[in-house]
């Protein structure tokens, strides 16, 4: 049994496969339609959320499965002291797999310890977000044909943006990446990040604090919305929280082919007039976070059952039948998870 905690815990070739299986079903949704029958997700969301708990709820259910769970510590006995490694022992009796977001760093892998399911990090504190890191790297490389050779910068809150901590780690490992990190002095990325990951295996890094002297270069420009409820307190963010803001202007010195992610929730970070901008992406971005969850969900559900080859993808069915990547008619043979 397999769990994910970090983007670190898929090889490079397994995350290969994963994007692929991505796409696949993005292309052919009915193929998957009925892959996990009579399987349950539990999503238990310690923290708010829309897109993450939401698009795996969509994505279980586009899988045939169902859905349970909790979206806030207090309408979880959470409220009344129940520790997360008890929870997790409960709705392990409950369900197939788990999708867990918490407040503190760490509470996935805690979860995970005491699970007898695989158990999916949605978000742990200010560290890791790696289902949004997988969001990311399927919406570049689907709309830009590649994961290496490019110059992207990182924009926002540095600091706590756990987003921006799982994407450095999952993109130093295609060969010429360069990162350009942009941000306030108080919000730059945390030393670890800099030290252990960055110099370490030699990534070439700037870090600037203004856009402008950047986003001529950039080819992915990341943004990131400054995150109140990691602040200490409110005059801080307050002081912090319009310190970038994307415009119509700002975007005119970028390429014309530059793709502008961002995780969402947006809040003033960039304008709503530059939605319209073909460049910017990040609502299909949310859409591509449905397909690459699906594909997690089957990858740790049924590991044994997904053929990727050069050829396609071949969903193996639990009494053999075959399913051809050019088939879509999945009703015979039932739950395969
Ligand atoms: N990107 C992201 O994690 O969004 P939610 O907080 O809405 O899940």
């Amino acid at each position: 049994m397999r769990h994910l905690m970090s983007p670190l815990d898929l090889s490079a070739e397994e995350l290969d496969d994963l994007l692929t299986l991505a796409n696949d079903i993005e292309r052919n949704p009915s193929k998957y339609a009925h892959a996990c029958e009579g399987k349950k997700l539990a999503t238990c969301f310690y923290e708010p959320s829309t897109r993450t708990r939401l698009s795996f709820e969509a994505a279980m259910l586009n899988l045939g499965g169902s859905v349970l769970g909790f979206a806030s510590a207090d309408s979880s006995s959470a409220a009344k002291g129940e520790s997360v490694s008890d929870t997790i022992r409960v709705i392990s009796c409950y369900a197939d797999i788990c999708a867990i977001r918490h407040p503190k760093e760490g509470a996935a892998l805690v979860a995970s310890s005491k699970s007898s399911i695989p158990v999916i990090n949605a978000g742990d504190g200010g560290h890791q977000h790696p289902t949004q890191t997988l969001t990311d790297l399927l919406t570049i490389r689907s709309l830009k044909g590649r994961l290496g050779n490019l110059t992207i910068g990182l924009c926002g809150d540095l600091k706590f943006g756990r987003t921006v901590h799982s994407l450095i780690h999952a993109l130093i490992r295609y060969p010429g990446v360069k990162f350009i990190l942009i941000s306030p002095e108080e919000l730059r990325i945390p030393g670890y990040i800099r030290e252990d990951v960055l110099k370490k295996n030699n990534i070439p890094f700037e870090e600037l604090e203004r856009l402008e002297d950047a986003i001529l270069q950039l080819d992915i420009l990341y943004m990131t919305r400054v995150q109140r409820e990691r602040f200490f307190n409110e005059e801080d963010y307050v002081r912090m929280k319009d310190f970038y803001i994307l415009t119509k202007d700002k975007l005119a010195a970028a390429k014309e082919d530059m793709l502008i992610l961002h995780p969402l929730p947006r809040v003033n970070e960039i304008s709503v007039e530059v939605d319209d901008d073909p460049r910017a992406v990040y609502f299909k971005q949310a859409k591509y976070g449905v397909y690459v969850r699906m594909a997690l969900i089957l990858t740790l559900l049924m590991p044994n059952s997904i053929q990727v080859s050069p050829e396609g993808v071949t969903l193996l069915m639990p009494n053999s039948i075959q399913v051809s990547p050019t088939s879509a008619n999945t009703t015979e043979g039932g739950s395969i998870c």
